[in-house]
């Protein structure tokens, strides 16, 4: 399974039993794979789109140059390939038991009546047992965060919060314990010491090269390569019918690549960094933004999800897009060329170039997102609107910041929306009008008509174009009066 130079296999303990994958196995869905091959049927797929939660499953990964120890964490398993899972440690739910001890999760669901047609439960279970390997117990509000991502359609919510509130952490179920012990840790990096390149009957390939350089190669030799983070977006795409292509690239074994590095001015995050350890990152830094990612998604979907991935989906109503564009981010390529890594830096104000048309040149990836820190006088205020508060995908969400000066004129102001053209959008015109000038009543009235000449929002299933003008024309209405304190009703 293995030459000198790569492994054409994946490594990862399943329920603490170290598992190799190769071939076409290694390129199905995890969920499929779990039920059809390893049998671990507990877990279910009804969805397959991450949104339901059914296929949740535990993982705990840490990149190879990390001395930490990791932690297990939620995510869906019916939108990731096997061999993403390569170097974790993976929890279903057949390995909460302990000698046919039910965990207490599940225990308590029990008790509580929190199953009826049971087809949800292993999600809630694995969801609240992921929750319970950090807490030692859980109260109504924080069981309901950690089951964003877990739905029910016939038992109702209160009785499996009630389970959650019964249930509480226990040393004999700690999988941490039981599955990350210091054998099972070693063991594994052992295995994976080598780059991975798979190949299905297909003529798929797979890479997971461990360097930077190698990636940049295998880009520029198979053109038409396509980029792998956590396949949130991918892997939903896969399962509506649209085959993986030919020539996958996944950075998840270059250990750099995971990280987030602050300095005085700037974040700087790596291709591979998870939006739930972003949200962590930032939230002294930039809290207005982590308690934005609260709004992103679910649990399962953010401790795998990668910033870059929302950023190159390149979706209209990408929600991190608005902030990275308000923030004048710098998005951080790298292509192999006249034999080097050559890297470059491009603004994100010229990254986006059409509707899901990036500026990104053939054979070049990215490798990270710069985000320069605004000084204490600009006040920056992000928000996502959607028919629900959870789960949902934006109509429009918008980043606004105004640094004003000590006079109280508007010193800069950077406006974006998503949710309102082809690409998020930044609203030049009425960020130039807003300078040099002090807020007034008069001057908002003639900053909304400015605004409303310059956006055209689209029609479809999120809401009309006028709608979104309405929800623009608010959140901006809504923005200044705070920001002002200028009192009255936005
Ligand atoms: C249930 C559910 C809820 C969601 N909720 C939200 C939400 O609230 N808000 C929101 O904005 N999105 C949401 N999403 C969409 C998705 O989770 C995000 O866009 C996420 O950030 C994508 O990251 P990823 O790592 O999974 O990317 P992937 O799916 O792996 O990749 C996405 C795209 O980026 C490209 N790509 C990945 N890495 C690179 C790289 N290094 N260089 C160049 N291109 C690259 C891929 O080729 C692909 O085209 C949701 C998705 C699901 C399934
Ligand atoms: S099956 Fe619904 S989230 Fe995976
Ligand atoms: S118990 Fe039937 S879907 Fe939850």
């Amino acid at each position: 399974m293995s030459d000198k130079t790569s492994r054409h296999h994946v490594a990862f303990y399943l329920n603490g039993e170290l598992t190799r994958v190769q071939g076409d196995d290694a390129f199905m869905m995890l969920a499929e794979w779990l039920r059809k091959r390893a049998l671990r049927t507990g877990t279910k797929i009804v969805c397959a789109e991450g949104d339901c939660g059914a296929c949740t499953i535990l993982r705990a990964f840490e990149p190879t140059n990390s001395s930490k120890k990791p932690t297990f964490m939620s995510m869906n398993s019916c939108i990731a390939t096997v061999a993403q899972m390569d170097g974790s440690h993976l929890v279903t739910v057949e390995g909460l038991e302990v000698n046919g001890e039910l965990a207490p999760a599940q225990a308590a669901m029990r008790v509580c009546h929190g199953s009826q047609c049971g087809y949800c439960t292993p999600g809630f279970v694995m969801a609240l047992s992921g929750a319970l390997e950090v807490k030692t117990h859980l109260d109504r509000k924080t069981a309901a965060n950690y089951t964003t991502g877990n739905l029910c359609r016939c038992t109702g919510y209160s009785p499996i919060l009630d389970a959650a509130e019964k249930a509480k952490a226990s040393e004999t179920h700690n999988l941490s314990k039981r599955y990350l012990t210091n054998q099972n840790l070693q063991q594994l990096k052992k295995e994976i010491k080598l780059p991975v390149l798979l190949s299905d009957t297909q003529g798929r390939l797979f890479s997971a090269p461990m360097r930077l350089q190698d990636a940049c190669k295998f880009c520029a030799k198979h053109k038409d390569t396509r980029m792998v983070a956590a396949t949130t977006d991918l892997g939903v795409q896969t399962n509506k019918g649209r085959p993986l292509p030919k020539h996958l690239l996944s950075l998840q074994n270059i250990p750099e690549l995971y990280e987030i590095s602050t300095s005085k001015t700037s974040l700087v995050v790596g291709a591979r960094a998870s939006l739930s350890r972003l949200r962590k990152a930032t939230e002294k830094r930039i809290p207005e933004f982590s308690k934005f990612l609260d709004l992103f998604a679910s649990p399962q979907i953010k401790n795998v999800a990668t910033l870059v991935g929302n950023l190159a989906n390149a979706s209209p109503i990408g929600d991190t897009i608005p902030f990275l564009l308000a923030s004048d981010a710098v998005v951080h390529a790298a292509k192999f060329s006249a034999g080097k890594v050559i890297k470059r830096k491009i603004p994100i104000t010229e990254f986006f170039l059409g509707y899901k048309k990036l500026s990104l040149k053939a054979g070049e990836f990215i490798t990270a997102v710069e985000i320069p820190l605004t000084s204490q006088t600009t006040s920056i205020k992000l928000f996502k609107t959607s028919q629900r508060k959870d789960l949902d995908i934006s109509a429009v969400s918008a980043a606004l910041s105004i640094e004003t000066s000590k006079s109280g004129d508007i010193k800069n102001a950077a406006l974006a929306f998503g949710g309102i053209a082809a690409t998020p959008v930044r609203i030049h015109k009425l960020e130039t009008f807003l300078v040099g000038k002090p807020m007034t009543q008069k001057l908002l009235d003639r900053a909304l008509d400015l605004l409303n000449d310059e956006i055209h929002p689209i029609s479809d299933v999120r809401g009309t174009g006028a709608f979104r003008r309405v929800l623009v024309h608010q959140l901006f209405s809504k923005y200044i009066h705070e920001h002002f304190a200028m009192g009255g009703s936005a």
